[in-house]
């Protein structure tokens, strides 16, 4: 998709479809209180020509709402699209970047291959608004049909934002920049998520990273077998074990010039590339979509990307333990004691396998001390963990946890501007008790109840007393229910709240 950014009046412009934000401006409540839908734009002949399905009632400016016309009386654009931002006070970039993706969606589907979107005018829509909505549009663009032979290529050829002649050119212009870095990295991600396992192996997945790492500057190094055996990752190794393919680990870094000093992040993600449960078989419904079992892992790669692009003043390195997790005759079983990788003078810590289909966390483990062992001072994770998360907060917030309160109001912070949700559950000593073994030193699994914290918990024991932060997006990687905005299918969760928290180093 090419982006253009062009400041310059509504009326005059040229397009296949010109797009253009509403709010519903209605402040009182009760059954009274009709919709009064208002443009965002001050443009007079957007105004005429919207004025009277505006005074219609037929549209309410309600988000992602929106309204067709076909040549507008006064504008050079072929068609006038109305998309509804909600309420006006709740208006936030946040929004901009749905609406824009709503436009997007909205013309793919009707053969139209450009449109363009004018921003709102208020200044701090301007700015954070031109980022958000070209994110919008990466976001809308993609849909997950891939290997279909019929596909039709619906692409968009060309999104343009527009903002009046009048605007600080250069902050606009900075954050739509931004905007394109941040839209392609959480495409790549999907791209990756949406892979199925045998087009995504291990190897594959490390192959992609490589390729990426090169286009951006980013250092690789992708690893196998014996590497794991010689950094002793005997957790890590535990789930590889029982694929007949290799598992990679995917170490990619950024070292900015200069920057000697100062903390290290570690990013560290979930790569299985497909999760049938080993020995603790998964039952076959819905095992398929155990091809996404590696979103926290590509979450990580996207992160990265536009960390590569965007340049900010802090080391970064990110780990990617990728494996299938399978039920081979050489698999691990329930019962099995594990030796996880040692940390300094430590040795490893021993882990009860209860439940091979409690594998995340045992990967994760190991990449988690690599990290440390690279000298990373603040570590975060990301994994599709827990169906408990997914029971305990539905498919509307990722679950988050952290070892160290200042480390997540950074992170928590940064969520204002990715636009995306994550709640902090808790931690706690009780919890901790819960994976208690007798045979060992931690067991991988808690029993039934509050397994998105005990899992949690099992991934503490590996942080130790690096501030640390875990995400589980389990239900969060797939969209189940297309929305207007995005397609049914990988969402691309995490990168832009990853990338942000970075940026806030
Ligand atoms: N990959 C799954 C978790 C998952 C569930 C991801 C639903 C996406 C959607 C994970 O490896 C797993 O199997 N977890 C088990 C843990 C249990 C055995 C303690 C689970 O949640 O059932
Ligand atoms: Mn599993
Ligand atoms: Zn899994």
């Amino acid at each position: 998709m090419r982006t253009e950014l062009l400041f310059t009046s509504l009326a005059s412009l040229e397009t296949e479809l010109l797009a253009v934000p509403a709010a519903d401006t209605q402040t009182a409540k009760g059954p009274d209180a009709k919709p009064a839908p208002a443009l965002l734009v001050a443009d007079a002949a957007v105004a005429a020509a919207a004025a009277a399905v505006l005074a219609s009632g037929e549209f309410k400016a309600s988000a992602n709402e929106t309204l067709l016309l076909h040549a507008p009386a006064g504008l050079k654009a072929k068609r006038l699209l109305l998309v509804g931002l909600g309420k006006q006070a709740k208006v936030s970039p946040n929004s901009v970047r749905s609406a824009a993706g709503t436009a997007t969606r909205f013309a793919k589907p009707r053969g139209i291959r450009a449109l363009a979107f004018a921003l709102p005018e208020s200044e701090t829509l301007l700015h954070a608004g031109a980022r958000a909505a070209v994110e919008g549009a990466f976001v809308g663009d993609f849909d997950p049909d891939t290997y279909r032979s019929d596909r039709k290529d619906q692409s968009i050829e060309s999104f343009s934002v527009i903002a009046p002649a009048a605007a600080d050119k250069a902050a606009v212009e900075a954050s739509f920049a931004e905007g394109i870095i941040i839209g392609e990295s959480q495409n790549f991600t999907r791209t990756l998520v949406n892979e199925p396992g045998n087009k995504l192996t291990p190897t594959l997945m490390g192959e992609r990273a490589k390729a990426m790492a090169a286009e951006v500057g980013l250092k690789a190094e992708v690893y196998s077998t014996e590497k794991i055996h010689e950094l002793k990752m005997g957790s890590f190794w535990s789930v590889a074990q029982g694929s007949a393919e290799p598992p990679a680990l995917i170490v990619l870094r950024y070292e900015p010039e200069g920057v000697t000093d100062g903390p290290v992040l570690g990013l560290v993600g979930k790569g299985i590339t497909f999760d049938s449960g080993g020995i603790s078989l998964k039952p076959g419904d819905g095992m398929e979509k155990m091809k996404y079992d590696m979103a926290g892992g590509a979450a990580m790669l996207g992160a990265m990307r536009a960390i590569a692009l965007l340049k900010p003043r802090v080391r970064v390195i990110s780990i990617v333990c990728a494996t299938e997790n399978m039920p081979d005759g050489k698999a691990q079983k329930p019962g099995d004691v594990q030796t996880a990788m040692p940390f300094a003078d430590q040795p490893g810590k021993t882990i009860e396998i209860i439940n091979t289909d409690a594998e995340g966390r045992l990967v994760l483990a190991d990449g988690l001390t690599y990290a440390r062992q690279l000298g990373c001072t603040h570590l975060i994770d990301a994994a599709t963990l827990t169906g408990a998360c997914v029971v305990a907060l539905g498919m509307i917030n990722a679950g988050a946890f952290s070892n160290d309160d200042a480390t997540y109001e950074k992170f928590n912070a940064a969520l204002a501007t990715s636009g995306e949700k994550f709640w902090r559950l808790p931690l706690g000593e009780e919890y901790a008790d819960m994976i208690k073994s007798d045979i060992a030193d931690i067991k991988n699994t808690g029993g039934r109840w509050g397994g998105a914290i005990t899992a949690a918990e099992f991934l503490k024991v590996f942080a130790e007393d690096t501030p640390w932060i875990h995400l589980d997006i389990a239900g969060m990687a797939w969209v189940e229910n297309a929305q207007p905005y995005i397609a049914k299918g990988p969402s691309g969760v995490a990168v832009r709240s990853i990338l942000e928290w970075v940026r806030s180093f």
